[in-house]
Order: C-alpha cells, then structure tokens, then sequence
C-alpha cells in the first residue's frame, strides 16, 4: 500500500517543482520605498479574473481603463486617478489608496465601505497584480496591468500563471480591449496634458 502511494508522490513532485519558481515569486513582499517609486506613473488594466459576482459584474462592463499612480512616500498614500470606458462612455474618478507597506497591501475607502488589494509583484518589470479576498474561494479576485496598453505574450502567460498559482481558471479571464475605446480616452485625455 505505501509504495504506490510514495510513486504518486513522487510522480508530482517534478510537476509541483516546475509550478513553483513562478508561484514563488507571487507572494507578497512588503512594499518599500523602490516599490512605491516604480509603481509611480501610468498604468494600464489588461484583465482580470472575480469570483466575486458582484464584482464581476462591474468588471464585465470595463472596456478599458488607464490610471495615474503618485505615491505619497512620508505618508504611506497614493493618489489614484482613474480613467475608466464603461458602456461606450468615459468615467474619471479620483481617489486615495493607503498603503500598509508590511503585508503590501492597499486599501480604499469608498461610500463608506473599505476595499483591500494586495500587491503582487512577478519581478521588477513592467507589470503587477492586485489580489482581492485570496482567503475566500468564493470571492477571490486577480487583476493584472501593465504599463502599455497591449500586453505582450509573454506577459499574458505570467498573468496566466500567477492565475493558476493561486488556484483561478484562465478560461474566465476577461480582457479589456484598448482598441474599441482608445479615440474616446484620447478625446478626454488630451486636453488634461497629463
Ligand atoms: C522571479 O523573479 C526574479 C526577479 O525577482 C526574476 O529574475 C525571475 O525571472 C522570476 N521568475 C519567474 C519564474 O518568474
Ligand atoms: C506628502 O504628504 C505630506 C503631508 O501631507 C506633504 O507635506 C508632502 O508635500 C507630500 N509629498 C509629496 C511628494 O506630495
Ligand atoms: C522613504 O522615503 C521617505 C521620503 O523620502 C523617507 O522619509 C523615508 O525615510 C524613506 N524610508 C526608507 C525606509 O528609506
Ligand atoms: C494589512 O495590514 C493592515 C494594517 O495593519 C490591515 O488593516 C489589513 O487587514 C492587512 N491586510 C491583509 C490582507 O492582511
Ligand atoms: C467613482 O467614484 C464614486 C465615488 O467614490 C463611486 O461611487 C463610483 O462607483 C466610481 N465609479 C467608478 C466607475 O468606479
Ligand atoms: C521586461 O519585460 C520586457 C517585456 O515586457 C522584456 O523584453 C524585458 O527583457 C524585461 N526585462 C527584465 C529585466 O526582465
């Protein structure tokens, strides 16, 4: 009985072994001052994976969406300036996120109710991924962005990835597309000379 077993075992191991260098690098790592000044700047949402109906419901409409991140290092803050395209039309929203550097996570207030993502970075390049109620198999949420509005192959695969890493279908990922919407954002963003 226990050999069996022990084959099974160890016949996972290689499969676990080649999951693990990139599942390695999803855990979050406490944000420091580096994090804060590489997240700074502009920042595209490619895609995103909820459980969570009522978030996914909101995230199905999102055609695009493009936001400005200016970090406040003394005070732990981050001014969030978002541009969203939602049913053919374009939303600008504004708001704080603060910074809890020592579980990398970022919170939000809004009407009253608090929204927590935790940061999680692959490597030190051009995209990142916010992590939403991971401890909650029901609700849990991955979203992913770069600082293009394309992703690469490459990168949509490490998106992929880090889907699996934490147990999520890639076949429910829902993609924005940049194309439809970009000659409205680039009507509304223009004149801001950002
Ligand atoms: C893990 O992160 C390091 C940099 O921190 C990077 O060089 C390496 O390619 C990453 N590994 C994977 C599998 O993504
Ligand atoms: C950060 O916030 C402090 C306190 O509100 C303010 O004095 C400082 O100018 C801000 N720094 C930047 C870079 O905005
Ligand atoms: C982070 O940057 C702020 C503002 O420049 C500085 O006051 C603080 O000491 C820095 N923290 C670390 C750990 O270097
Ligand atoms: C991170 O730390 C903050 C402040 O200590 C806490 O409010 C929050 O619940 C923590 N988040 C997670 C995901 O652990
Ligand atoms: C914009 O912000 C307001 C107030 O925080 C919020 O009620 C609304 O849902 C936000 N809109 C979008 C599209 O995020
Ligand atoms: C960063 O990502 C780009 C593709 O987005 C890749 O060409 C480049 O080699 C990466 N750099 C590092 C240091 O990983």
């Amino acid at each position: 009985m226990v050999l069996p077993w022990a084959l099974a075992v160890l016949s996972l191991l290689p499969l676990l072994e080649a999951q693990s260098p990139a599942c390695a690098n999803l855990t979050a790592k406490p944000i420091t001052n580096a994090t804060l000044d590489w997240l700074s700047g502009r920042w595209f949402y490619i895609g995103s994976v909820f459980l969570d109906p009522a978030f996914k419901q909101m995230v199905q409409k999102v055609q695009a969406s493009d936001f400005y991140f200016t970090p406040n290092l003394t005070q732990d803050t981050i001014l969030f300036q978002q541009y969203l395209s939602i049913d053919d039309h374009c939303e600008y929203n504004s708001s704080v996120l603060w910074v809890h550097r020592e579980n990398a996570t970022l919170s939000r207030y809004d009407s009253g109710k608090k929204f927590m993502a935790q940061l999680l970075l692959q490597d030190f390049n051009s995209t990142y991924l916010l992590a939403f109620s991971m401890d909650d198999e029901n609700k849990r949420g991955l979203s992913f962005y770069a600082n293009k509005p394309e992703a690469t192959p490459e990168q949509l695969e490490g998106f992929r990835e880090a889907l699996e890493c934490k147990g999520m279908d890639k076949s429910e990922i829902m993609y924005t597309d940049w194309k439809k919407v970009s000659l409205t954002i680039q009507k509304i963003t223009e004149p801001m000379s950002w």
